[in-house]
Parts: structure tokens; sequence; C-alpha cells
């Protein structure tokens, strides 16, 4: 595969994974005053001064000179680089140029065989053609196909008129990529600008409205879900896999043993899987586990799911590695019994004293021995049963103490149920957040916090029949 054509643009780059595709002839539309020109021109003067790759910049109505002038403003000389044949900026009537393009060895060709062109913007192309009849749709068509053979990297410009109306036009079919920009309101205070890549050929987009700013150097472009880089984590910690392709990818091979992980959900169907398979490779890891038995489901459905991750739950309890915390008094699968740390005659007050008493020497005697620790923490039922100002005084301490022994910790919880202030409290005490919801009629997995300090886009979760039962798109 050909190396992809840099924007000039940092963030741009990023979402197209290296660059527009070689070749390719991508429209560029949006209402005046968006940066479309200024977009045009970081290209071919990136291309110029770091690819060393010549450009044409081609304008139907701006005078060169004011060109100039405008790009001056960025620190972009383009004189010099129209002095070093590395660029020229062409104004035309979009007629000629059409001829001219037309011909074979015509004038167009000519020039661009002469300064050895890779890259060309124009400006635009919505005066290619001015109406929709059949003959200047082909106009259009045929620009494409010039531009195409002679492998040029093109921009097409275009005129948003009604910026309202985002009509889907011939320009999109024929181009190999679309990019949108916009001036939007926001939060009724300022005005953001936003691009967003609608189509691309050959490549995978990176979704989403990406906010950028007109800046003393050009467009400026921070792509959406990038967070600052969490450079505290230490490198050489072990990560466990969630035995989930794709959430592995974005963890970097699993969840790093230490951490403390927010599931949040909101959905009964899917979390069960998620959370069953991230259980069942720490015990196949040879982890101890401690987990907090959810008031929706019993020990019954736990033995069940993780029979279902090949893992015999009551073989693990009989070796001393899962133990379980219960805040009801109900019946336990045979052979359970002696796993199982009672809660619900325990009152607030006694409650981190009793776990002390009950867990530490069980931990303390096997952390001697070098074993970890995976600990599954249902805050749901924390709130229900303990309440929230009970979670909020102590939620921050629990996670701090289970750090501090070197417990991996999974957290299930639902944002949606709690306040603002609460979940960005918890956010905030935790390494990592995996948020989940449900969207009509399908549900979206998102990585929003990880130590690694990149975010995700949102993925699909599909259902599968084999393990881990769910697979992200
Ligand atoms: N040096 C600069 N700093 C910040 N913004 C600038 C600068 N120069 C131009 N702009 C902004 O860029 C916009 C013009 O962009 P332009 O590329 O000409 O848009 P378009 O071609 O889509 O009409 C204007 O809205 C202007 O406010
Ligand atoms: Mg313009």
């Amino acid at each position: 595969m050909k190396r992809p054509v840099a924007s000039g643009i940092a963030g741009l780059d990023y979402l197209l994974h290296g660059g527009f595709p070689a070749g390719a002839s991508v429209l560029v539309e949006g209402a005046p005053g968006t940066g479309k020109t200024t977009l045009g021109m970081q290209f071919l003067y990136h291309g110029a001064t770091v690819d060393k790759e010549a450009g044409i910049y081609l304008t139907f109505e701006e005078l060169p000179e004011q060109i100039y002038e405008d790009m001056l403003a960025f620190g972009w000389d383009l004189r010099q680089l129209e002095k070093e044949n590395l660029l020229r900026v062409i104004c035309i009537s979009p007629e000629i140029l059409l001829e001219q393009m037309m011909q074979p060895e015509g004038l167009f060709e000519q020039i661009v065989r002469e300064m050895n062109c890779r890259r060309v913007v124009i400006d635009s192309i919505s005066l290619m053609h001015d109406g929709l009849d059949a003959e200047s749709r082909k106009n259009v068509y045929r620009i494409r196909n010039i531009l195409r053979k002679l492998s040029l990297t093109s921009l097409l410009l275009r005129e948003q008129t009604d910026p309202e109306r985002t009509e889907i036009t011939y320009e999109h079919y024929v181009a190999d990529g679309v990019i949108r920009l916009a001036l939007q309101k926001h939060m009724e205070k300022y005005r953001k600008r936003t691009l967003e890549i609608t189509k691309m050929r050959g490549t995978r987009i990176l979704e989403g409205e990406h906010v950028y700013r007109i800046t003393d150097k050009g467009i400026h472009l921070i792509p959406a879900l990038s967070m600052v880089e969490d450079r505290g984590l230490r490198k050489d910690v072990s990560v466990v896999p969630t035995g989930i392709a794709r959430l592995d990818e974005l963890l970097c091979g699993g969840i790093a043993s230490g951490t403390a992980f927010i599931l949040d959900t909101n959905s009964k169907a899917n979390y069960k899987y998620i959370m069953g398979s991230i259980f069942a490779q720490r015990l196949l890891a040879g982890e101890r586990t401690i987990s907090m038995v959810p008031s929706i489901s019993t020990l019954f459905d736990s033995k069940r799911i993780m029979a279902l991750f090949g893992v015999d739950l009551l073989e693990a309890v009989e070796q001393g590695k899962a133990y379980f915390l219960d805040h009801f008094e109900r019946p336990a699968p045979k052979g359970f019994e002696q796993a199982v740390i009672q809660l619900n005659h325990v009152s607030d007050e006694e409650y981190h004293q009793y776990l002390d008493e009950k867990l530490g020497p069980i931990v303390n005697e096997s952390r001697d021995k070098g074993e970890n620790w995976f600990a599954y923490y249902d805050l749901n039922t924390m709130f229900s049963e303990r309440g929230k100002s009970f979670v909020k005084r102590f939620f921050a301490e629990e996670v701090n103490r289970a750090r501090a022994v070197g417990l991996t910790l999974i957290i299930l919880c639902n944002f949606a149920e709690i306040d603002d202030e609460t979940s960005a409290f918890l956010e905030r005490t935790c390494n990592g957040v995996i948020r989940t919801w449900v969207d009509g009629a399908y549900q979206y997995l998102q990585v929003t916090k990880s130590p690694h300090g990149r975010m995700s886009e949102p993925l699909l979760i599909e259902n599968i029949a084999e393990k881990p039962f769910i697979r992200l798109i």
C-alpha cells in the first residue's frame, strides 16, 4: 500500500491514520469562513516544506496576491515556495481550467509534469458546475478522473450555502473522501469549529466531530476522546487480559494489576459477560478473588456463568481462590458455605473492622507468598444496602486500601442512577472507566478513562455464541 499523504494538521493525520490515501480526491465542504482555504493551503505548505512535494492551488475567485497576503498571517511565505518551484497559485476561470484539463498533454498536465506536482487544491469545486444538470455533474467526475490519472492527491473545496442543510450531492459520490467543516453554537457562550470525516476510501475513520481552532500557525485540531497520558503508571506492572479481544487491545493487554476500574452499566444483559470474562481470566491466571454478590443475582448464577467460561467455581472455592461477600441471607451452592462472608447483620460502623478481621489474615498470608488478589465490588448493592453517604465517605478510602495491598479492583456501578457530583468523584478515584449504554436496540461500550490515558471510540457490543459471548465492533 502507498504511504498516506500527510495533511499538515497533526490531529487530522491522527484521525486518518497517517494522512489522506495517496491519489485520493477529497471533498472539503463548509460555510464561508470555516477555514477551507486555510486547510487547503496548509496541506500544500506542509507538502512543499516538509515532504518536498510540489503543489498547485487553483482558484476561480481570489487573486494570488490576496492569498499570499492572507497566508502570511500564518507565517507561510508562499512567494518563496513559488521561487523554489514547489508551489503554484493559479487564478483561472472554471471553463478554461476544464478545457485545459481535458486535453491530453494540455497546459494543466504540462505544469504538473514540469513541477513534478503531487498535490492539488481546487477552490472551489462548486464553481466547476453551475447546476445539477447531467453535463455539469459529469465535469466533477471528469476532473476526479484526471486528478487520479496523474496520481494527484487533491482537496476539492466546496462552499456550503446553507449550513443547516447537509444534503448529499453528486460530489459526495464522486469524491474518495468527504470532510465537513462547521461552525456551531456551543453552550450559548461561544462558537466552536468542528471537523467531521464522513467518508474516506480505504481508511477506518475515527468517527465524531472533532474540534479545531484557527491559530496563528494555521488549523490546529484536537481529536475528540484524547486525553493526557498518565505517566505515573509504572511500565513494568503485569496485566491480565479481560478475555474480550478488542477491549484488551484498548487496554494495552488487559487490566493492570493493582489498578481500580469502574464498569458503568445500566443494562441488565451484557455486563454479566463482561464481568464474567474478566473474572474468569483472573482465576485462570491463578489469582485469588473476592467478590460481592450483587443483589440481583446469586452464587448459583455466578457458578453457572463461570462454567460457561470454563472455570469450575466450586474447585476455586475449595482451593481457597474464591471468597464472597453477601449482604443478603440466602442459600448458596453446596460447598460454598465456608467461602461466603455474611454482611447482612453487620452495621455501617462495624463494616470495615468486620471485613478486616475476616479477610485480613487470608490476604496477608497469601501476599507473603506473592499471590495476587482480584476483587469485584458491586457499588449498586453498596448504594442500596449502605446508602450514598456511606459510599461517599468510604469509597475513596476503600479503593486506596485495596491498591495499597496490591489488589486489582473492578467496581460495577450505574452512573445514570447517581448524581453527577458523585459519579465524577468515583471516576476521579479510579484508574480506569469502562462505560456501557443502550441506544435503541443496540448496546455500546467505551473506555472513557484508562491508565494509558487514551479514550476509545464508542464500540458496538455484539452477542456471539462462543466465549466470551460478546464481541466489540
Ligand atoms: N491569523 C488568524 N488567526 C485566527 N483566525 C484566523 C486567522 N486568519 C484567518 N482566520 C480566520 O479564518 C477564517 C477564514 O478561513 P478561510 O480559510 O478563508 O475560510 P473559507 O475558505 O472556508 O471561507 C476567518 O473566519 C478568520 O476569522
Ligand atoms: Mg475560501
